[in-house]
């Protein structure tokens, strides 16, 4: 799990079996996973078969459950229960031994047990203090500033629930009270307490006060904000607010509490609620089907982060955003940007900007560049090592030629205390620090860098300028603004829904933050654009004059059908549906429109799913008050090519085809689309079903699997007359579509390459065929098994089969069963999967999975057992997309050297 704040990847536990992260660093020479999901261990959701409907009270739904702990009891199962849930007949549950968790799987009223994940805490990355002078920018962006001004909605009556770090309601701009008569905040929850970490005891109480974090207190300020003094308001100023507070001050939190927050936001009667966390995941991670759920089932909309991977390419998205319904958001830069000043003795100013939004910490600095003639080579700027002593001065050195951390080292090596890299491009880019280098960094842009450049080189070789770095900032047209932001994770879902659902800004956002941490912070991330739509939804429901004529399905239809895609930067292009979903928000728009189009997104699966000859339908309901006419378009979006074909795994930065300045057509190709008629028209009141065709458009086997996407324009004409006059006056609305261009189940899950997948003893060496039975492993010495996935996968498990007739499989390892993993980023060498092996087989199993595995492997065993000393294989098998799991070939199978067991 990562930090959902910013595009950096958070730091997080790895699953550490054996081996500490040194040795396996020593060998191998790379760290341990940073981003795999870490599990409570024995700890699990335990879903019973009978639903809570099938119950007249809670009440006897609890006492069923006591019958249940019960026979736990005469089981002599030792166990803690965690929590109860209502709105699912479910319990979290540690046991005492894994023993335990397989038996009560085994029990006939258990429908299904999902191992209790933790989620990292959102990392708030930012400068506490800082205010840009333009507090609204990104309403403009989204309709909420028209709808505020003309329609002067404000979000009364609507109450929405924030499942974060808690909130400072101390606050002037959020009520500055709690629970009070006239509080902003009135409903809430401490599950955890200040000094929780998501491994230790939680101290719950009532109380969600977060004055050390700030998460949830920007999050809830960008939904109602309500500064009066400053003028600066929220999405949804007069909304009242739950505070549920699932994150401690530092650390992670459980997915059983956070499914609990989202109970209890249900029970307060929260309209809606906001999650700006998240994991990636699958729709059936548990908080992504309880949130689906809660907006199926419970009648109450869900807003979540699509998540902060967008550096990882295609099919990360975040759980719980991956719910089949709940709205995954995605973010759009802001119109402005923040920048720190420095200055020159004549007064002259440059802008700088930091990856931690900190200032730089100088105060003078004498400026040179890298080459001891003061002449670079542009192209090559700090690629190479340089005789020129830099000590106690500041680098400038051009993007381009290599990485940045190549431009940093050079710059440290030869003495200089900050570099200042000027941009190759339009625009500011800060740039990307490596946790081990100290000296200070900042992006400059292109035009700064050339004019001191010049300043330096009229100095000849011994050129220098001196400059004051100074804290004080200046704001600045954002050259991104409203395209996708760098950060936002791109989509579709691993079973190929359409996710994102929509865009909204989340790219310097500026909001409230706790009083003792500055009263105010500009912050980035999918956490920023997920609340926007949370405040969305309340101006929706208040428009409604009955909040509770208008379902969560509903809403989410006409957001979709009014959003506004949005083009990649600098091109004429759409950018791709899974990376925008229906695209920018605009909520004025969706409160006023007369067009509702069910459904409000057209998923085209797979080549091997596609629909009966192409045909697909949808509902043109027209809700106004006359007569309009419907005519269609197809707007295609840029489509994707997802996988590095050479390597075959997944682009960290998919190329999207553009348009072509020559011909005009987008590289790639795009879908075509045949409707059955131009236009028609559609009463007053009354609805219409069409049934158009679409066609994937050929691609070369060589640029496959590709994603490709658009939107069905529909153009609403209608003539409104009086007796004077005749206005004509249309309206668009859209829906998405995107499909993949290949099957699924052709493409491969386990990335394949000098690395991985791999066996390596419990010092970290990898095994060769040659050297492998070389090393006897047993229960002090285990094989470490480890492995990348190139693409999710629902089942993966690892046999231990007979050495040389490996179709002879002993049953699964001991932890070598997983369930709806996400991909790792094959292109970073510690992002991997692990699992020890002593030479055990047994005790593994999921609820998660229904039917049985291929050949007839063992999934059920109740104990483990220890094979007689031989020699074995070790099998990974990972199920592909959509493939059947009962039958061996739907499985990317790698088999490992021989390994020599040696029993005790
Ligand atoms: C936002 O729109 C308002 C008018 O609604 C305008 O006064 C303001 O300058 C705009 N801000 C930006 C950053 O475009
Ligand atoms: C959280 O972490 C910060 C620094 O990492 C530390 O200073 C602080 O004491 C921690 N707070 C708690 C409550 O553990
Ligand atoms: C930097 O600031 C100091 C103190 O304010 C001032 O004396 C000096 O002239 C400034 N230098 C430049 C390059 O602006
Ligand atoms: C920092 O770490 C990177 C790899 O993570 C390594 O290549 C580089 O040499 C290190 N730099 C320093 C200064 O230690
Ligand atoms: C695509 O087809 C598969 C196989 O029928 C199905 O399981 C999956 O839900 C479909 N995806 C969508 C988004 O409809
Ligand atoms: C986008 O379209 C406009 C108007 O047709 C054109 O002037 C501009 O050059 C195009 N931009 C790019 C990057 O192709
Ligand atoms: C569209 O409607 C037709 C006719 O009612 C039906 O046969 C077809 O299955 C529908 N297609 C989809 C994708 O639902
Ligand atoms: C752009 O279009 C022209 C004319 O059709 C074609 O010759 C050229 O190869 C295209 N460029 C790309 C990058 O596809």
């Amino acid at each position: 799990m990562r930090s959902l704040l910013h595009p950096r990847p958070g730091t997080t536990a790895a699953f550490l079996l054996f081996v500490s992260i040194a040795y396996l660093s020593l060998a191998l020479a790379f760290n341990i996973d940073t981003s795999s999901t870490r599990t409570l261990p024995n700890t699990y959701i335990v879903e019973f078969e009978a639903p809570p409907q099938s119950f007249e009270t809670v009440q006897e739904m609890k006492m069923n459950r006591q019958s249940f702990f019960r026979r736990l009891d005469e089981r002599n199962i030792f166990y803690h229960v965690r929590q109860e849930y209502e709105l699912m007949n479910a319990v979290s549950i540690q046991f005492d031994k894994p023993e335990n968790a397989y038996e009560v799987s085994e029990m006939p009223e258990v429908l299904k047990m999902w191992p209790v994940n933790l989620f990292t805490r959102p990392n708030v990355i930012g400068h506490p203090g800082r205010i840009i002078p333009n507090l609204h920018a990104s309403h403009n962006l989204t309709g909420v500033n028209l709808v505020h001004e003309k329609l002067g909605l404000t979000g009364s009556r609507i109450k929405v629930g924030v499942i974060d770090t808690g909130i400072d309601y101390t606050h002037p701009a959020l009520g500055g009270c709690y629970k009070k008569p006239g509080c902003r905040i009135l409903w809430g929850h401490d599950f955890v307490g200040d000094d929780y970490d998501g491994t230790n005891d939680p101290s719950p109480d009532d109380d969600p006060l977060d004055q050390c974090n700030g998460h949830g207190t920007h999050v809830s300020g960008i939904i109602g904000a309500n500064d009066i003094a400053k003028g600066f308001v929220g999405v949804a100023p007069d909304v009242t607010f739950g505070a549920y507070r699932i994150f401690g001050c530092n650390g992670t939190s459980p997915d059983d509490i956070i499914m609990k927050a989202m109970e209890m936001a249900y029970k307060d009667e929260m309209d809606v609620i906001n999650l700006s966390l998240g994991d990636p995941g699958w729709p059936e991670s548990a908080t992504a089907a309880l949130g689906d759920k809660l907006v199926t089932h419970w009648g109450m909309s869900v807003s979540a982060s699509a998540g902060n991977d967008g550096s990882k390419g295609t099919f990360e998205l975040s759980a719980p955003s991956v719910g089949k319904n709940v709205i995954s958001v995605a973010s759009v830069d802001n119109l402005c940007l923040l920048a720190f000043v420095a200055r020159t003795a004549s007064g002259r100013l440059i802008k700088y900007v930091t990856e931690n939004d900190k200032a730089l910490n100088i105060s003078t600095g004498v400026v040179t560049t890298l080459d001891p003639n003061n002449t670079p080579n542009l192209a090559l700027d700090g690629c190479t090592p340089t005789t020129k002593d830099l000590t106690g001065k500041v680098a400038l050195i051009k993007r381009g030629g290599c990485l940045f951390i190549t431009k940093i080292t050079t710059a440290w090596e030869a003495g200089a205390i900050a570099v200042l890299i000027f941009n190759n491009a339009p625009g500011i880019e800060a740039p990307s620090v490596p946790d081990n280098i100290t000296i200070e960094v900042a992006g400059i842009s292109a035009s700064d860098g050339a004019t001191i450049l010049a300043e330096i080189q009229q100095g000849g070789p011994q050129g220098e300028v001196v400059f004051n770095f100074t804290e004080e900032e200046i704001e600045f047209p954002n050259p991104t603004a409203g395209t996708i932001s760098s950060f936002s994770s791109w989509g579709l879902s691993a079973e190929l829904d359409i996710k994102p659902d929509i865009s909204a800004p989340g790219g310097h956002i500026f909001s409230t933050f706790p009083l003792a941490l500055g009263g105010y912070a500009t912050l980035s991330g999918t956490s920023m654009s997920s609340p926007q739509i949370a405040g969305v939804i309340a101006l929706v429901l208040q428009a409604n004059s009955d909040k509770n004529q208008i379902s969560p399905l509903k809403i989410r239809d006409i957001l979709l059908n009014t959003a506004r895609p949005v083009p990649m930067y600098q091109t004429n292009t759409t950018d791709s549906v899974a990376h925008q979903g229906s695209g920018l928000v605009n909520v004025y728009d969706a409160i006023l429109s007369k067009t509702v189009i069910t459904p409000s997104k057209l998923e085209l699966n797979d080549t091997a799913h596609l629909a009966f000859r192409n045909v697909y339908n949808f509902t043109i309901s027209n809700n106004g008050d006359g007569e309009a006419i419907f005519s269609f378009d197809n707007a295609p979006a840029g489509t994707v090519k997802v996988y590095n074909q050479s390597g075959f795994f997944p682009l960290e930065k998919p190329i999207v085809g553009i348009e072509n300045s020559t011909d005009g057509d987008l590289d790639l190709g795009v879908a075509s689309v045949v409707f059955p008629m131009q236009s028609f028209i559609i009463p007053a009141n009354q609805s219409a079903n069409i049934s158009i065709s679409i066609f994937p458009p050929p691609v070369p086997k060589l640029d496959r699997p590709v994603i490709y996407s658009g939107y069905i324009t529909i153009l609403r004409t209608e003539n409104t007359s009086d007796a004077y006059t005749t206005t004509n006056a249309s309206t668009l609305v859209r829906v998405p579509y995107a499909g993949i261009s290949s099957q699924l189940r052709d493409l491969p899950i386990l990335n394949r390459n000098a690395i991985f997948p791999t066996v390596t003893t419990p010092y970290g060496n990898p095994l060769t065929n040659a050297s492998s039975t070389s090393f006897v492993f047993n229960s002090s010495h285990p094989a470490i098994v480890l492995y990348q996935l190139a693409s999710p996968t629902r089942l993966l498990f690892i046999d231990a089969v007979d050495a040389r007739n490996t179709s002879h499989s002993f049953g699964l390892i001991p932890d070598g069963l997983e369930t709806f993993l996400g991909r790792n980023d094959p292109q970073d060498e510690t992002d991997f999967q692990q699992v020890s092996w002593s030479g055990k087989v047994g005790l593994d199993y999921t609820t998660l999975v229904s039917e049985p595995l291929p050949g007839g492997i063992e999934l059920l065993a109740n104990k483990t057992k220890l094979l007689p000393a031989g020699k074995y294989r070790l099998v990974v098998r990972a199920l592909k997309g959509f493939g059947n799991q009962t039958d061996f070939v739907d499985y990317d199978t790698w088999r490992s050297p021989v390994l020599a067991v040696g029993g005790k």
